[in-house]
């Protein structure tokens, strides 16, 4: 048995109508809760979305033996302790990627850490040689004991374990790779240049934060950020307030672009959204956007008025991959021709496949590939979610669709989203969760 949503499609019908308001961003939160390692004594955090991947970083940090106390809401208190487990509970790291950002503030702080290669969704390889290569840089050696990679700082001045500070260039601009080194550097000997950063606005959050609690990044949101090394970092009375979702919000949009007569995306962060509203602007979609806020206002024309883009996936500020599966069911409905170019993932155009048995005119060319023929009606399917992104463009579609639609595996669309069902249904969507 497992949980899976049910669907009553709109038949490509606008009838949805309301506001929806945008939670704390899952890829700023599950890093802010990584960065609570670097503190000598408590750190508060705010806007923390209800989701899986949230429970799960808790139960991670536990397992390191940090205290995670929820103090509200949607705000949390993680404390440490002077001497930390640097040990991953393996079961949980192995599912979930973010483990990985854990390594970061760990390895700095206490010189040691051993963890399984980390999980997460099959959205492709998602090697971790850019981490590792990193942390070698920084004077660390490497083990691997068959089930856990062992990582251990060089002897710093004072006897005591410590990274040092060194020059880094990353392959490929990885933003948890990117984040992770950024928490390492804090704590390391020396200096730490991160060449080839990834530009994605989380990270500027999580350095901005940092910064007001004693540490010293400079470039965050340029391809070099500079982390002087310092001491433990002091979080009393400071709060991070988790940025809001630049994915759920962009999904949202594209919902509201096939299926709302009028809705009003609130909390959220336009100016972080260019490369998706610039696309549903060219493609006709009435949009208005306020500085917090965006509204798909009098969208009456059929979404065969709708005119199809091409899609590259691309670091920010392109097109997030993190968008790609929505804003394809967006070009099963758009009029035309349009070429998706997958280049982060080499797994994440699997989920075309359902669409296919939809309806939908999908051909995948390879594994980074595919182009898309629309308009096409879509009719109601069972479909299982391959991922988080896919999962929640699968209910996009099964409300676009004529018919019923189940969406199994709802463990995937609630790692990344709250209580999707109910902020679905103010909006008028016909959705319930089911056993199945
Ligand atoms: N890569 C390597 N070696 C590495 C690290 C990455 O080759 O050591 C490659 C990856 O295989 C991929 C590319 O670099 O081809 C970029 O991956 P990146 O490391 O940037 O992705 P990530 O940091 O693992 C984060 C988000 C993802 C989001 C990507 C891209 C978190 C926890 N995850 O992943 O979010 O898709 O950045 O924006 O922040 C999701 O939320 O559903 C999700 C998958």
């Amino acid at each position: 048995m497992h949980e899976a949503f049910l669907i009553n499609g709109l038949a490509g019908e606008k009838k949805l109508e309301g506001e929806i308001k945008i939670n704390g961003a899952k890829n700023a939160v599950l890093q802010a809760f990584a960065f609570s390692l670097l503190f000598k004594d408590e750190v508060s955090l705010s806007n923390v979305p209800k989701i899986e991947d949230t429970d799960r970083m808790s139960e991670l940090l536990a397992g390191l033996s940090a205290t995670v106390e929820q103090t509200g809401e949607t705000s949390f208190v993680v404390r440490t302790k002077e001497t930390l487990n640097t040990e991953f509970p393996y079961e949980i790291s192995r599912r979930l990627r973010a483990s990985i950002v854990l390594t970061g503030p760990m390895l700095a702080r206490e010189g040691e850490v051993r963890f399984p290669h980390p999980g997460g969704c099959v959205i492709g390889n998602r090697p971790i040689d850019v981490f590792l290569e990193s942390f070698t840089a920084m004077g660390a050696t490497i083990t691997e004991d068959g089930k856990y990679y062992v990582i251990t700082a060089p002897i710093g001045k004072n006897e005591a374990r410590k990274l040092r500070g060194t020059t880094l260039f990353l392959r490929v601009p990885s933003v948890t790779a990117t984040q992770t080194l950024m928490m390492a550097g804090v704590l390391a000997e020396g200096t730490t240049v991160i060449k080839n950063s990834a530009l994605e606005p989380e990270t500027v959050d999580l350095a901005n934060f940092l910064n007001t609690c004693g540490a010293r990044i400079e470039g965050a949101g340029t391809t070099t950020i500079t982390v002087h090394g310092g001491e433990l970092l002091s979080g009393n009375g400071k709060v991070f307030q988790t940025p809001p979702d630049r994915i759920e919000a962009g999904s949202f949009a594209i919902l509201g672009a096939l299926s709302a007569r009028d809705l009003h995306i609130k909390n959220c962060a336009p100016e972080q959204m260019d490369a998706l509203l610039y696309a549903l602007r060219g493609a006709g979609v009435p949009l208005e956007i306020g500085p917090d806020s965006l509204r798909i206002h009098g969208n009456s024309k059929p979404n065969s008025a709708f005119t199809a883009f091409d899609i590259k996936t691309k670091e920010y500020p392109g097109f997030p991959t993190d968008l790609q599966a929505p804003a394809v069911v967006f070009l099963t409905q758009a009029s035309g021709e349009s070429l998706v170019f997958e280049t982060i993932f080499e797994g994440r155009l699997n989920y075309t496949e359902g669409l296919v048995r939809m309806g939908a005119e999908i051909k995948t060319w390879d594994t980074h590939r595919a182009t898309i023929k629309g308009p096409t009606p879509l009719r109601g399917r069972h479909l299982e979610g391959p991922d988080i992104r896919a999962g929640l463009a699968y209910i996009i579609a099964s409300i676009v669709a004529q018919g019923e639609s189940t969406v199994h595996n709802a463990y995937y669309v609630d790692r990344g989203y709250e209580a999707i069902e109910n902020r679905l249904q103010s909006i008028g969507v016909d959705i319930s969760r089911i056993s199945a």
